[in-house]
């Protein structure tokens, strides 16, 4: 019997074991930045659904600089567009390359094509999770505090994708995670239950929320792929990051944002651009953490 296949999809379905090895593996990865290399050549596929700065460029240099090589499939620019499902195109991209991102949306499609594949398949965000940006996240942590495991982490903001993801990360880490959001935009129920820890806790006024923050995070009020934008504005305006709420808590707070910002929406110029702003390095930590994700998934870590 071979390795059982290696999908990275979901932070709640991975061992504590593995999340730790991977981002331990990252913190190497960026210190020998360039020395790591595969034996033989390796093709990633990157099928994108949804736009992408970050999550593409960090992918296909991390794999470059592992003497790998990356194909990239945008909606627009390949029969995906016009028709052609996702699992026939999985069921090509099988014969071509050794593992696959997918960003897409509704995570059920996600399940399907792991569920069919033959090769490896990646999370690269989904509607309900970014599981990449999580680990990149939790690696910038650890660059910055000596212990994380009792951190208090203060999300403001839209009950998203990216928060979905957090609340997933409290399986391994014990974080104290306080989260503050416009009534009806709150995680779900469901993702709550996977979790079920009593460090989760859940406040309509955002000013309570950060008073013991270590961190403030946050990120769009509008993701990709969502409607009615003007109405949502409007009810988001109370949970903005700004000077006003970062002075509200008793510590020495830092700010983490996954990027893209919309600066005078979810955040203000001077957090973001501030002293105490990771957003810079967490982006570039997507680099060492796709390189060790890649690596894990390809039984190499
Ligand atoms: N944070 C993040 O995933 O950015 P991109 O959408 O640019 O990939
Ligand atoms: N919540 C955002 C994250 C972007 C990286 C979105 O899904 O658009």
């Amino acid at each position: 019997m071979g390795r059982k296949m290696r999908h990275f999809l979901n932070i709640s379905e991975l061992k504590t074991n593995d999340v730790k090895k991977i981002i331990n593996q990252s913190h190497v990865l960026k210190k020998e930045y360039g020395k790591r290399k595969f034996k033989k050549k390796i093709i990633l596929a990157m099928i994108f659904e949804k736009p992408s700065t970050r999550t593409r460029v960090s992918f296909e240099v991390g794999m470059k600089q592992l003497n790998g090589d990356v194909v990239i499939l945008d909606q627009a620019d390949s029969q995906l567009g016009r028709g052609e499902s996702l699992i026939d195109t999985i069921k090509v991209l099988n014969r071509y390359v050794d593992i696959i991102m997918y960003r897409g949306s509704d995570e059920k499609k996600l399940y399907e094509i792991a569920n069919f594949s033959s090769v490896p398949i990646i999370n690269g965000l989904t509607d309900q999770s970014h599981p990449c940006q999580i680990l990149a996240d939790i690696m910038t942590l650890e660059e910055n505090f000596k212990d994380i495991s009792n951190l208090n982490l203060c999300w403001v903001g839209d009950g998203n994708n990216v928060c979905n993801s957090w609340i997933h990360s409290c399986l391994h880490y014990g974080f104290n995670l306080n989260i503050s959001c416009p009534k009806g935009f709150f995680p779900s129920k469901k993702v709550i239950d996977v979790v079920k820890s009593k460090k989760i806790n859940f406040f309509d006024n955002p000013y309570e929320a950060v008073i013991d923050a270590d961190v403030l995070i946050t990120d769009t009020w509008v993701s990709m792929g969502m409607q009615d934008e003007e109405k949502r504005l409007e009810k988001f305006k109370s949970f903005q990051i700004n000077s006003k709420l970062m002075k509200s808590t008793k510590k020495n707070t830092f700010f983490l944002h996954c990027l893209p910002a919309h600066r005078g929406c979810e955040v203000t110029d001077e957090i973001i651009d501030g002293k105490n702003s990771l957003v810079w390095t967490e982006a570039e930590n997507r680099l060492y953490v796709h390189q060790s994700i890649l690596l894990w998934c390809l039984g190499k870590v």
